[in-house]
C-alpha cells in the first residue's frame, strides 16, 4: 500500500487536468481534486445536463476537445463503452506528451483505444463510486485505488498516477500498485460473479423460493434482502471470521451447512467460466454490441426489476415512504 506520506505532489503542481464526463467519478474526482489545489477543467458534449451541475460547482466547463486541448493530463470518465469515442474526438487537440489517464482498464486492455505513443497512459482506479469517493474525502478521508501505468514515454507516469491518487483523497486510504489487465479482469469478474452479480441474484432467488413456499413477501423481503446491510457492515468492521462469531450459533450452524451447499464447486466451476470469458473479451465485446443497440437488455432488465414482486414488497415495507 502506497499512502499520502510517501507520494510527491510535485508532478501535478503547476499543471492542468482536464476531466471528460460529469457523471459518477466525473464529478467526484474533479471536486476532489479541485479542493486539493489542482487546476481543473471539464469536458461534456453539448446540450449535457451535466453541464449546469459543474457550472454551479464553479467549475469551468466547455467541449471535450476543447478541455483536452493544452491539458497535462485528460481523464477519460465517460461509459466505457463510449470512451473509444470520446478519445477519437480529442485525439487531435492532445498537446505532445500529454497524459491520458482511466479509472478503469477495460478499454486500454481490449484495445479499444489505441493511444497516440507520445502520451503517458496511467490508470487511476478507485475501488467504489464516485458518490463515496467524495463524501470520504469530504470527511478527511479516502477510498483505496489501483494505480498503473500502461505506455510511459515521458518517464514520468508512474509518479503522475500517484499524485493524481492521492489529489483525488486515495492517498488517504492506500494505493496498489497494479496493471490494466489485473484492474480489469478483477473488477469485471467481481461485477458478474460475487457482489454486483452474484448477491442479488441469490437474493432474489431466496426471496422467489420463500414467497412461492407461502410465505409473506414483506417477510422473505426483511430476511433475505434487508439483512444484507448488517452482513456489509460486520464484514466490514470485523472480516468475514470476526462476522461468523459474532452471530448466534444458529446463524453460525446454519450458514455453515448453508453456504457450503449453496456454494459448491459446480457453482466455483461456473465462476471460472465466467473468469475465462472476461479474460477472452466475451464481455467487453457484449458491452459494445449493447450499446450499438441501444442497450436493449439493459432497458428490460431494469423495467423487470421495476415492477417485480420483490420490488412491490420493498415499496410495501416503506410505507409510501
Ligand atoms: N461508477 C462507478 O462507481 C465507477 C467506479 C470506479 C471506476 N469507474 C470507471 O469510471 C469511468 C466513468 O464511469 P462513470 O460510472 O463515472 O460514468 P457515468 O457516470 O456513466 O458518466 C456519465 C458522464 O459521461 C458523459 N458521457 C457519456 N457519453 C459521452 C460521450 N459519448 N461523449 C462525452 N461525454 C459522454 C455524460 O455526459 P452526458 O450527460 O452528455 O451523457 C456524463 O457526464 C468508467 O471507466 C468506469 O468504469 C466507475
Amino acid at each position: 500500500m502506497i499512502r499520502d506520506p510517501d507520494i510527491d505532489l510535485a508532478p501535478l503542481q503547476g499543471r492542468t487536468v482536464a476531466i471528460i464526463g460529469f457523471g459518477n467519478q466525473g464529478r467526484a474526482q474533479a471536486l476532489n481534486l479541485r479542493e486539493s489545489g489542482v487546476a481543473v477543467r471539464v469536458g461534456l458534449r453539448e446540450g449535457s445536463p451535466g453541464i449546469a451541475d459543474a457550472q454551479s460547482a464553479g467549475l469551468a466547463v466547455m467541449a471535450p476537445a476543447e478541455a483536452a486541448a493544452e491539458a497535462d493530463l485528460v481523464m477519460l470518465l465517460a461509459p466505457d463503452e463510449h470512451l473509444a469515442e470520446v478519445y477519437d474526438r480529442i485525439e487531435p487537440a492532445l498537446v505532445g506528451g500529454a497524459a491520458l489517464g482511466f479509472s478503469h482498464g477495460l478499454a486500454i486492455h481490449f484495445g479499444l483505444i489505441k493511444p497516440r505513443p507520445d502520451l503517458d497512459v496511467i490508470m487511476i482506479a478507485p475501488k467504489g463510486p464516485g458518490s463515496a469517493l467524495r463524501s470520504l474525502y469530504q470527511a478527511g478521508r479516502g477510498m483505496v485505488a489501483l494505480a498503473a501505468v500502461a505506455q510511459n514515454p515521458s518517464g514520468g507516469a508512474w509518479p503522475l498516477a500517484l499524485a493524481y491518487a492521492s489529489a483525488i483523497g486515495c492517498g488517504r486510504a492506500g494505493i496498489i500498485a497494479s496493471t490494466f489487465e489485473e484492474e480489469c479482469v478483477a473488477d469485471l469478474f467481481n461485477e458478474q460473479a460475487v457482489v454486483w452479480g452474484g448477491v442479488p441474484a441469490l437474493l432474489q432467488a431466496g426471496f422467489e423460493t420463500l414467497v412461492a413456499a407461502g410465505y409473506k413477501p414483506e417477510v422473505a423481503y426483511l430476511e433475505c434482502v434487508s439483512e444484507l446491510k448488517l452482513l456489509a457492515e460486520l464484514i466490514e468492521a470485523r472480516g468475514i471470521a470476526g462476522m461468523a462469531e459474532a452471530i448466534s450459533n444458529t446463524a453460525e450452524l446454519g450458514a455453515l451447512l448453508g453456504g457450503g451447499r449453496m456454494v459448491d464447486e459446480a457453482a466455483q466451476r461456473r465462476m471460472q467460466t465466467i473468469l475465462h470469458e472476461i479474460k477472452a473479451g466475451d464481455f467487453a465485446r457484449a458491452l459494445g454490441e449493447e450499446a450499438a443497440a441501444d442497450y436493449p437488455r439493459l432497458r428490460h432488465a431494469r423495467a423487470r426489476a421495476r415492477t417485480s414482486a420483490l420490488e412491490a414488497a420493498r415499496q410495501q415495507l416503506l410505507g409510501g415512504r
